[in-house]
């Protein structure tokens, strides 16, 4: 299946969770791992799964992502399952109650990215997913990268 994998990433920990889902759905050319910087809309043409991630700041994706998504045309996306993650701090293990209290209300990145790709005609075939970083740069909380793996297989065995 003809993937596209889109990220952006501050402190690397999203490119590592990109970097884990396009390893588990597969090989160039086949699939395609991306910063979104380097995310041309011609990367798009024939792809059957897009999958976007950006780390979650201020409970919202990275301008670029968010740009990224907004130049997507109407329809470009009809056809196309996507998916949609984000990395995050885990307020459970801060145990922070005030960034509870935002993130409650305000939510993080991957449900805008979400909203983003059916907004362009995206078919979901997965709910957004967060995955947790221990401190405000990472790293990973141990095991997210084969969790990341594990929701990638399951996105292509709908
Ligand atoms: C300025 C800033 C804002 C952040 N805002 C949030 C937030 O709203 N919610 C959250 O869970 N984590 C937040 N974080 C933690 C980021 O999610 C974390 O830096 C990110 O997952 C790391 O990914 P990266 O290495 O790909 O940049 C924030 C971090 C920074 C530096």
């Amino acid at each position: 299946m003809k993937t596209l994998v889109v990220y952006d990433s501050v402190f690397g920990n999203t490119e590592q969770v990109a970097q884990a889902i396009g390893r588990a759905l597969g090989t160039a050319p086949e699939v395609v791992v991306v910063r979104v910087g380097n995310a041309r809309p011609e990367l798009l043409s024939g792809v059957e799964l897009l999958v976007v991630g950006s780390p979650t700041r201020g409970f919202r994706p990275t301008p670029a992502i968010t740009q990224w998504l907004k130049a997507l045309p109407a329809a470009s996306l009809n056809g196309v399952s996507v998916a949609a993650f984000d990395t995050r701090i885990s307020v459970e293990d801060t145990g922070n109650w005030f960034l509870k209290f935002m993130a409650g209300l305000f939510g993080y990145a991957a449900k805008p990215i979400a909203s983003g790709l059916a907004k362009a005609g995206g078919s979901k075939v997965a709910e957004p997913e967060g995955f947790i970083v221990v401190d405000r740069e990472g790293p990973l909380k141990e095991g997210e990268a084969e969790r990341a793996a594990a929701w990638a297989r399951g996105l292509v065995t709908q």
